[in-house]
């Protein structure tokens, strides 16, 4: 009995004391408030050296240093249209009303969700701080806006006030992250299947395609709907699953470039078929050829030449393939053959490649060449790649799909690892939708200037100018991720 009513009064005194906190929080916050606006509007009025901007700052100083007494941290956040300090709302009310819209106009206009103040924050930082903002909410809000605040106040060394994005862009931030998990099953999945079928056909058994073409379907209702999260993962580019990630990469590619020249839902269907098989017939060729070191003796070529018409043996075998797969066959056929027919299987007579066999021998050469494989133990950078393919006519690729595959990439294509005039490193992002700015990539900061590492940095848009016309950012060179302990993909899962 006596217990019961001590564990009341103690229950009673936990709520007291609890109400008392949020109480003093939001007298406190109503204070901070306060403070701030009145340091924000003394500061733009008055010189630093006037005595009203003295006080102002030293009065929000004092208030922040009592909260973070009370306290032990202080965050600002603004949430939809309220400001929030330590998590308790701040009520408003007529006579706060002009510093709470003003603190979260300003808030707004820099981009900022989040003010954290550290133990520590002194006089000097609050000046900084308070100037930066003044003269960041001045400009017009831009994505990078608030990045470019953040390393403002690291340069001026202020470190115990720190700005982050508002919450709600978690929402999309959310979405983003949805989309990629969607692009990393449909991608995971597809490498499944085409293993299953690769793995049936040496083992001599009969495969079921039926699985494979949903798989493909899925890849081209992706593409068609959000092209970048999919095309992200074609840099995973596994040692051990290279068979099989190259035949699901080449088939992305392939319905890329395929959806850049138009083709209909079916025929990107069918184009996307084709690309995921174009190699099947390397499950007939040996494994120690296939994966033999250093390079093949004549006869090993001789027999990793033979896949193209073993493609065509084994696509005749496949059961469930429905109706004459004649698309996929030509294209296993001719994806070697290049558009002056000096490829293999030789023809003996003079003949016109397929559009789609061409779209695949392109998407095939970019996705062989950047791959790290047996025989190949650096890859060639992507850029460098494209500009061999455009360039180089004994590829003997044709040159209005190598320029959409180029459209498509950019001519610094997803997952390049660049070293921009900022010093920054970035990991391209996207290609520039703007056609004119090819050169001029959407950009995931990867590592700032000072080489801390930002997961996940911001995606900037080099196209981005200054007020005065000159660009923002632009790439200095690319260089290998490796040296920099960077593995591209990380920013793709
Ligand atoms: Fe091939
Ligand atoms: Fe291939």
């Amino acid at each position: 009995m006596v217990d019961d009513k001590n564990r009341r009064t103690s229950r009673t005194s936990i709520a007291d004391t609890m109400r008392s906190t949020e109480g003093l929080l939001r007298q406190g916050g109503r204070d901070l408030l306060l403070a701030f606006y009145t340091a924000l509007r003394s500061l733009k009025l008055y010189p630093l050296e006037n005595d009203q901007a003295q006080r102002a700052l030293d009065g929000i100083d004092s208030t922040a240093a009592t909260l973070l007494r009370m306290e032990d941290e202080l965050e600002i956040r603004v949430s939809g249209d309220f400001l929030f300090v330590n998590g308790t709302r701040l009520r408003l009310d007529l006579d706060n009303y002009a510093s709470f819209s003003h603190v979260l106009g300003i808030l707004r206009q820099c981009g900022i969700g989040i003010v954290r103040v550290d133990e520590g924050a002194d006089r000097r930082e609050w000046q900084v701080f308070i100037s930066l903002l003044l003269s960041f909410a001045a400009r017009e809000l831009t994505p990078n806006k608030l990045y470019e605040l953040q390393q403002k106040l690291l340069q001026a060394n202020v470190t115990h006030i720190s700005v982050e994005p508002p919450v709600e862009s978690d929402q999309e931030l959310e979405a983003e992250e949805r989309a990629k998990e969607v692009a990393k099953r449909t991608y995971e999945r597809s490498v499944a299947v085409t293993r299953e079928v690769v793995n049936s056909v040496r083992m001599g058994r009969s495969a079921s395609v039926k699985k494979v073409k949903r798989a493909v379907q899925t890849i081209v209702d992706q593409v068609l709907s959000n092209e970048t999260s999919l095309m992200g993962l074609t840099t995973l580019r596994d040692y051990d699953e290279y068979t099989f990630t190259h035949s699901v990469n080449v088939c992305i590619f392939s319905v890329a470039i395929g959806k850049r020249l138009g083709l209909s839902k079916l025929q990107l269907y069918d184009l996307g078929l084709a690309a995921l098989f174009h190699d099947v017939g390397k499950s007939r060729v040996p494994l120690e050829i296939l994966n033999k070191q250093g390079p093949l003796d004549e006869n090993e070529w001789r027999i990793m030449q033979a896949h193209p018409w073993l493609g065509v043996l084994t696509l005749f075998g496949l059961r469930g393939y429905g109706e004459i797969p004649y698309r996929g066959l030509i294209v296993a056929y001719e994806h070697h053959m290049k558009t002056d027919l000096t490829g293999y299987p030789k023809s003996l007579r003079p003949r016109k490649l397929s559009v789609f066999s061409k779209i695949v021998a392109v998407a095939d050469s970019f996705d062989a060449a950047t791959t790290r494989r047996a025989y190949q133990s650096v890859p060639i950078q992507p850029d460098q790649v494209l500009k061999e393919m455009w360039t180089n006519p004994r590829r003997g690729l044709d040159p209005v799909l190598v320029k959409a595959m180029i459209n498509l990439l950019g001519i610094y294509p997803v997952g390049t690892c660049v070293v921009l005039d900022t010093y920054e490193v970035g990991i391209v992002h996207a290609a520039n939708p703007d056609l004119t700015q090819l050169h001029r990539p959407l950009v995931r900061i990867v590592l700032s200037p000072e080489g801390a590492v930002l997961r996940p940095g911001p995606v900037v848009n080099l196209a981005e100018t200054n007020s005065d016309g000159s660009y923002r950012r632009t790439i200095v060179k690319v260089t290998d991720p490796a040296r920099y302990g960077i593995n591209p993909a990380d920013y793709f899962v």
